[in-house]
């Protein structure tokens, strides 16, 4: 990947990406296969994960309440928050929508809930694919012991998605071009630890978040259950990546980490510009581009917050890398330049992930 040299260009926002009509993708992957005769148990931090991870499986078809009858119109209401950030493009005169009635902002407001729930399935595949890529690159045992539980941990998360979406939703979209490019990238780089990097610590970062924050909007039961109990499995997931990548960084030459900061840094911009949903607008027959430039000219810091607290997992995680300070403080600056390093303090996630286990939870209650 290359850093964008203007990050707010509305041409690098919005992107191109090739996708037949077939129904499968396919990405060209060189990395080495590594098998290790070491099997000592030495990484204890990994050991306490996979034992966490063995107790705490769950059922999709059976631990979640099928049954529910979904009204999606309520639904689209409980996220509203969560799109409060297109607002302007309502409010303000010489908005490109102005011509939109009241009836086109509730399309728009169910078309975003089957995009994020989408994009949701599709970024889980990302992450069944990477995973199973790391069992076979990752040198140590403990790591390929750990990483086959996230195997079927992702599984089941892409069949909760698939499933929600098919019979609750009946409406669903393309992988965003944003994203699907991002985990071309991931997945294409031959170094094992970029895998980690990019699905772990920020594709999971901001997924851990993304998932909070509609578990915490939608009263839903079905859904809130849903994301309970995947929150509960995604954070193991990003504290393995955490816990795995503090001890090769501490290893890398200055510029080995630069490159890593830089990948990083793609991704994050990647992730953000994911969220101005070009594929919504392109499906209502809005033109994508002219309503990033909007947006970027219209600018509501107060409607910003809650894109920006999407990176609020990402932003300590790479700070507990040692990534953030590494050489000039490169990466810092530019979370400064896209308004997440506020972050920086909050509570990261090795710290928190026995706390999330929903599924221990649960288990002590009944
Ligand atoms: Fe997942
Ligand atoms: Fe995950």
């Amino acid at each position: 990947m290359t850093v964008a040299q203007d990050v707010n260009d509305p041409n690098s926002i919005v992107v191109d990406r090739v996708l037949s009509e077939e129904i499968s993708h396919i990405v060209e992957q060189n990395s080495d296969v590594l098998f290790t005769w070491d099997y000592r148990r030495s990484r204890p931090g990994l050991v306490k994960l996979y034992e966490k991870a063995k107790t705490s499986q769950w059922n999709a078809s059976t631990d979640l309440p099928w049954d529910t009858e979904v009204d999606v119109e309520a639904l689209a209401d409980d996220l509203a928050t969560s799109i409060q950030r297109f607002n302007q493009l309502r409010e303000i005169p010489n908005s490109p929508l102005k011509n939109w009635g009241d009836k086109d902002w509730s399309r728009f407001a169910g078309e975003m809930q089957a995009w994020s729930l989408s994009q949701f399935l599709h970024g889980e595949q990302g992450a069944l694919v990477c995973t199973g890529l790391i069992t076979t690159t990752v040198p140590w045992i403990d790591a390929k012991y750990y990483a086959s539980t996230q195997v079927m941990d992702e599984a089941r998360h892409v069949e909760v998605f698939a499933r929600y979406l098919e019979e609750k939703l009946q409406n669903r979209y393309e992988i965003n071009p944003n994203l699907g490019n991002l985990l071309d990238d991931i997945i294409s780089d031959g170094r094992w630890d970029i895998t980690y990097l990019g699905m772990q610590i920020m594709v999971e970062g901001l997924a851990l978040a993304a998932f909070g924050f509609m578990h915490m909007l939608t009263n839903e039961e079905l859904l809130k259950k849903l994301l309970r109990y995947v929150m509960s499995d995604e954070a193991r997931h990003v504290a393995f990546g955490v816990l795995s990548l503090q001890e090769f960084y501490k290893g890398l030459n200055a510029k080995e980490i630069r490159e890593r900061q830089e990948f990083a840094f793609e991704a994050a911009l990647r992730l953000r510009n994911r969220f101005f949903a070009q594929d919504v607008w392109e499906r209502l027959g809005a033109d994508p581009k002219k309503i990033v430039q909007f947006m970027q000219e219209n600018q509501d810091p107060g409607e910003e917050i809650f894109q920006a607290m999407l990176f609020s997992k990402i932003v300590p995680n790479c700070k507990k890398l040692g990534i953030l300070d590494a050489g000039d403080g490169w990466l810092r600056q530019k979370f400064g330049e896209i308004g997440i390093i506020q972050f920086e303090d909050w509570i990261d996630t090795t710290q928190e992930y026995a706390s999330l286990d929903a599924v221990a939870q649960d288990l002590k209650a009944s």
